[in-house]
């Protein structure tokens, strides 16, 4: 497999940073979940919420070098070929994908400090940029909540039209981007 795409299918850095993004989103999704087991203040929905942003900013991490793959590389073709107007529904999809993985991490960053808190780094804490605000607080954390409501369902439409393309369609583009595939 070449590390970049080819003409039949995707290359290894986009497949590996693809399938990463992946882990990393359902790890930043699960300790979300988690931490609303626990009492707001408890030492284990601090420990959650610090592995949350810890994922969330990997996320912000690998998303970067992702979108400069997408603009520099090409997309291997859909074979056999699919309506255009099914081509034009998954460049947005894509594009709204590349904001999400760039707004979750950034508001997240945002709430976290509007809360007068530092965000955590995997035990190592990262400077504060932004002063404490209640009102800003609560803004962010309506507005990182709407984003993570967002993200399910636009992860959840492009995991299941992946799916109808391999088992309706019958064409390649799911196998492109599997390493087996
Ligand atoms: C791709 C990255 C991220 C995803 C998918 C994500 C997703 C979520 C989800 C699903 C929730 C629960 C929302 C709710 O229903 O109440 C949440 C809450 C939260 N997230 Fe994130 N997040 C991400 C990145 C970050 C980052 C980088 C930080 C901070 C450094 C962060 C800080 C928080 C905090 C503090 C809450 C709790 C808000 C509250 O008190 O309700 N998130 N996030
Ligand atoms: C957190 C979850 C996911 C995110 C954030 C995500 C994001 C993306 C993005 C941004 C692209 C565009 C790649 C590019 O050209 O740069 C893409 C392509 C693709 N993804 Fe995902 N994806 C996720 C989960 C999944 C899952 C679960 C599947 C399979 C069931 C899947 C299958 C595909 C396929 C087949 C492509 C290529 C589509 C095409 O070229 O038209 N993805 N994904």
């Amino acid at each position: 497999m070449s590390l970049l795409n080819s003409a039949t299918r995707y290359g290894a850095l986009v497949m590996g940073l693809h399938w990463l993004t992946f882990l990393l989103m359902v790890a930043g999704f699960l300790t979300a979940e988690a931490e609303e087991l626990f009492p707001k203040g408890s030492a284990w929905r601090g420990s959650l919420v610090d592995l949350h942003g810890s994922f969330g900013l990997l996320v912000l991490l690998v998303a970067a070098p992702r979108l400069l793959l997408h603009l520099a590389d090409r997309r291997p073709p859909i074979v056999p070929p699919v309506p255009a107007i099914q081509d034009r529904m998954a460049v947005i999809a894509h594009w709204a994908l590349y904001a999400l993985l760039f707004l979750l991490p950034v508001t997240g960053v945002c709430l976290v400090n509007f809360e007068g808190e530092v965000v955590m780094f995997f035990g190592s804490s990262l400077p504060r940029l932004l002063p404490k605000s209640e009102m800003l607080e609560d803004a962010f954390e309506e507005v990182h909540e709407f984003l993570a409501n967002a993200a399910y369902a636009v992860i959840g439409l492009h995991a299941g039209a992946a799916l109808f393309h391999h088992y309706m369609q019958r064409d390649n583009t799911l196998r492109r981007m599997l390493p087996w595939g």
